[in-house]
């Protein structure tokens, strides 16, 4: 069977985004996949740094310096979700002609897979070698949710994602497809029911992505399932476009 996951071409704004905030914050003008390399310098406590050079449980994987400066620059500059929701409406909205709106989450995920780390966290009952296995629905996430992934560095190999071709394949992790993007593409996927994951990051490349959410309008309902904290309606992990 052919893997379900489906590439788009598109203009991707954000490694130009993304690079105005490296420079706003660290004066980092390199390119972004060898952000490990800025992770070195003075800027970082050993804590940061540490941070990085350990995997963690998928519970504590949310405290990466580069993840709080993304949602600082998020807070405080408003051309980013300016940038964010017209990509959504020019490559996104058009996927699905049926709708007049769809749903959105409200800001985007953003993943740092460092050299020798990975995007995600990991979860005790991981195979060998394999990196937070799940699927979405796992966590909560609705049915109606597709995933959308941008790359903000080429993606390839164990940098990247895995992912078994369809729903239910019982395809072992470690025959999983490798998503492969370049920054002039993105990918769609039903990882609410499709399971992925990640590996150790052998590529000696940084990759940085956003991960979204979005239901078509129709099919929204207002669940009020509740998961770590997260509500997930309109107003709060959503907007309507
Ligand atoms: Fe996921």
């Amino acid at each position: 069977m052919s893997s379900s996951v489906q590439k788009h071409k598109c203009e991707n704004p954000f490694p130009q985004v993304l690079q105005r905030m490296f420079s706003i914050f660290y004066d980092y003008k390199n390119p972004l996949d060898n952000l490990h390399e800025l992770l070195e310098s003075s800027f970082f406590t050993l804590d940061q740094k540490q941070y990085h050079k350990h995997l963690h449980e998928w519970t504590k994987d949310r405290n990466s310096i580069f993840v709080k400066r993304f949602h600082e620059y998020v807070d405080k500059y408003t051309h980013f979700n300016e940038t964010y929701y017209e990509f959504i409406r020019k490559n996104i909205l058009p996927l699905f002609p049926e709708e007049t709106h769809i749903v959105v989450q409200k800001t985007p995920n953003i993943r740092f897979s460092l050299p020798d780390n990975a995007a995600i966290g990991y979860d005790k009952k991981d195979p060998d070698n394999i990196i937070g296995l799940h699927c979405d629905s796992d966590f909560g996430h609705h049915h109606t949710e597709m995933n959308f992934i941008i790359p903000i560095t080429p993606m390839f190999e164990s940098n990247s994602i895995y992912h078994e071709t369809h729903p239910d394949s019982n395809t072992n992790p470690h025959d999983f497809e490798n998503l492969k993007l370049e920054t002039n593409e993105f990918a769609q996927a039903y990882f609410n029911k499709i399971h992925h994951c990640n590996r150790i990051n052998k590529t000696g490349k940084t990759r940085i992505s956003f991960d979204i959410r979005i239901i078509p309008y129709s099919k929204y309902q207002n669940h009020i399932e509740e998961f770590k904290g997260t509500k997930f309606e309109l107003g709060n992990y959503y907007i309507v476009l």
